[in-house]
């Protein structure tokens, strides 16, 4: 039955700023190994749309369902916690400790949590090898002991997924993820997504503007218009539909 994969679900998830519906009733669920990207104009709702499920921001209305339990009351750190893993923005991090030490204290934040005694059993190089391990997964290790304050624009992205690996989250979100990226730098990123989906089993919700990657990684299509839902389904199916002709696709592939 497909429902025993969902992980995350959303019901009628809406926030309005002002007079202005940023969210409108997204009622949505997203299941293992299955890696949904999030497709609309600019200023549909899709980062508000993560920031309601991750906790930034507090839903007007509706839900967030994780793994069964309903945390639309939950303070962000605590769905991070839960297994919802966002890129950490850079000023979450300890800009002036060391790559290696930025990975290696979100691994023991996460071992240390619940305070299993079975995972005080894990020796400290341990963790360090993990954090190691991590760092080479996302072309880093190089730069293992350089203060993260110092390094350039996709290197910082870079770690920011590095940091969410280290947190083993059941659901991955990522905004944009190559945006400022260069043209070298960019497949890596890509290449660890598909990776992640593959080896972690993993939930994933891309925000992508460029078709050649959500054709390429995309298992399902989600698309935002003015912060509602306007299409759900496999790729082909989504990119030919009207909606999205009109609303996004057409001008693009025009432009193509
Ligand atoms: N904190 C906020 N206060 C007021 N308006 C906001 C806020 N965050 C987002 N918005 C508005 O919500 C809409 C959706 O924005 P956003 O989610 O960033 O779009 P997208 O990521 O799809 O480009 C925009 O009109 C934006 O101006
Ligand atoms: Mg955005």
């Amino acid at each position: 039955m497909a429902g025993d994969n969902i992980t995350l679900e959303t019901r009628g998830l809406t926030i309005r700023f002002g007079g202005h519906t940023a969210v409108d009733k997204v009622s949505c669920a997203f299941s293992r190994g299955v890696l949904t990207a999030i497709v609309g104009p600019n200023g549909a709702g899709k980062t508000t749309y993560f920031n309601l499920i991750s906790g930034q921001l507090k839903a007007s209305e509706g839900t967030v369902i994780l793994n069964g339990r309903d945390i639309t009351g939950l303070p962000a750190s605590q769905r991070t916690a839960l297994g919802l893993g966002r890129a950490f923005q850079l000023t979450n991090l300890f800009p002036s400790l060391s790559v290696f030490e930025n990975v290696r204290l979100v691994v023991q934040a996460r071992e240390k949590k619940g305070f299993d005694v079975f995972s005080l059993a894990r020796s400290h190089s341990e963790l360090a090898d993990e954090a190691n391990a991590i760092l080479k997964r996302v072309h880093l290790a190089e730069l293992a002991d350089y203060q993260v304050s110092g390094l350039s624009h996709g290197d910082q992205r870079k770690l920011e997924v590095a940091l969410m690996l280290a947190m083993k989250p059941a659901v991955f979100m990522f905004d944009e993820p190559t945006a400022g990226m260069s043209m070298d730098e960019a497949p890596v990123i890509l290449d660890l997504i598909a990776e992640i989906k593959e080896q972690e089993h993993a939930t994933i919700l891309l925000v992508e503007h460029k078709m050649d990657v959500i054709r390429t990684l995309a298992d399902r299509i989600i698309v935002l218009h003015n912060g509602a839902l306007a299409a759900d389904g496999e790729p082909a199916e989504v990119m030919k539909s009207a909606v999205v002709q009109e609303a996004y696709l057409g001008r693009e592939i025009a432009d193509v």
